[in-house]
């Protein structure tokens, strides 16, 4: 792709951190919406991502990914689709074992980072306990004149919410995030599963191009014709543009999450895509198998 065609995008912020410190609460409440009380046990089991326009009328991509340590080969998808991460530690219960791994990992793919100490209307909430154990983890956090903005919060009751939006805000704008609306679509498979109504269905994240009704997408082994797309709240889409989380209606089978999606110039071409990969033993074609162990 040429780098003449460019564009700014919405940034793509991941919400990472240890299982339980609150992830699923806080975006419940970034988009005034109440999924983690529907989660089976509690816990998220797959990244779940959706488009928030914040007071100050920009766009954000949050992406949300489970905490559970069975659950790290997605944590470190989730990374590589990122632009910004957000790690939430709960105030009461420190930095954990999926902390760590979270910093790591974030550390690894170069991706910028912002703390939001979380429960601090917790009365056993220690927020500068909490930023001493960050230090310890190698986080450089401003109070101690690193480069990364922490903000307390409650996602319970929205206290310090606004400031971490703000902090984002000025993270964006440190990190200009770039996509080529025009060409080919590219995407990411987020999750996907077949719905009763819709058949195989996948949530997915444009990075280029813009994604529209009647596209034919390949992704992993499977292909689909694009014949009907909706936003998070289940309402009918135009076009997607990058960064852009869609719903996609269409597909043979099920994609797997983390596989990359590519447009096809037509169903031939796509499903020769696939029958070539079919015959190409997984290790040479790069297709992954993303199977959580
Ligand atoms: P996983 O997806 O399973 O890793 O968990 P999560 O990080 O998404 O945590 P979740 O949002 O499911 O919250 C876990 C529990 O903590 C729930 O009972 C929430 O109500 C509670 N909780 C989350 N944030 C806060 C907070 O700011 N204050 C208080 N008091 N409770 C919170
Ligand atoms: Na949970
Ligand atoms: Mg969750």
């Amino acid at each position: 792709r040429s780098t003449l065609c460019l564009k700014p995008r919405p940034p793509v912020v991941t919400v990472m951190g240890h299982v339980d410190h609150g992830k699923t609460t806080l975006l419940d409440w970034l988009r005034k919406t109440s999924v983690a009380e529907r989660e089976a046990g509690g816990i998220t089991q797959h990244i779940g991502a959706f488009s928030v326009q914040l007071s100050t009328g920009e766009r954000l991509t949050f992406l949300d990914t489970p905490g559970h340590a069975a659950f790290s080969s997605m944590r470190a998808r989730g990374a590589s689709l990122t632009d910004i991460a957000v790690l939430v530690v709960a105030g009461d219960d420190g930095v954990m074992v999926q902390t760590r791994e979270c910093v790591d990992l974030v550390r690894s793919a170069g991706v910028p980072l912002v703390v939001a100490i979380n429960k601090c209307d917790k009365p056993g909430a220690e927020p500068e306990r909490v930023e001493e154990e960050l230090l310890q983890c190698g986080v450089q956090l401003e109070r101690f004149g690193g480069d990364v903005q922490s903000v307390r919060i409650s996602a319970v009751t929205g206290r310090g919410v606004p400031q971490l939006e703000e902090a984002l805000l000025a993270e964006a704008e440190l990190n200009a995030v770039m996509g080529d609306p025009s060409g080919p679509v590219e995407a990411v498979v987020i999750e996907s599963h077949v719905d009763r109504g819709l058949g195989p269905v996948a949530s997915v994240v444009v990075r280029h191009g813009t994604l529209e009704c009647g596209a034919v997408l390949v992704a992993g082994r499977t292909w689909g014709k694009v014949r009907a797309m909706f936003d998070e709240r289940r309402k009918p889409m135009r076009e997607a543009p990058p960064s852009t989380p869609v719903l996609t209606v269409g597909w043979r089978d099920l994609p797997t999450s983390g596989d990359n999606c590519l447009q096809a110039d037509s169903e031939s071409a796509a499903r020769s895509m696939v029958q070539h990969r079919a015959s190409t033993p997984a290790r040479l074609s790069g297709v992954r198998e993303n199977r959580e162990s």
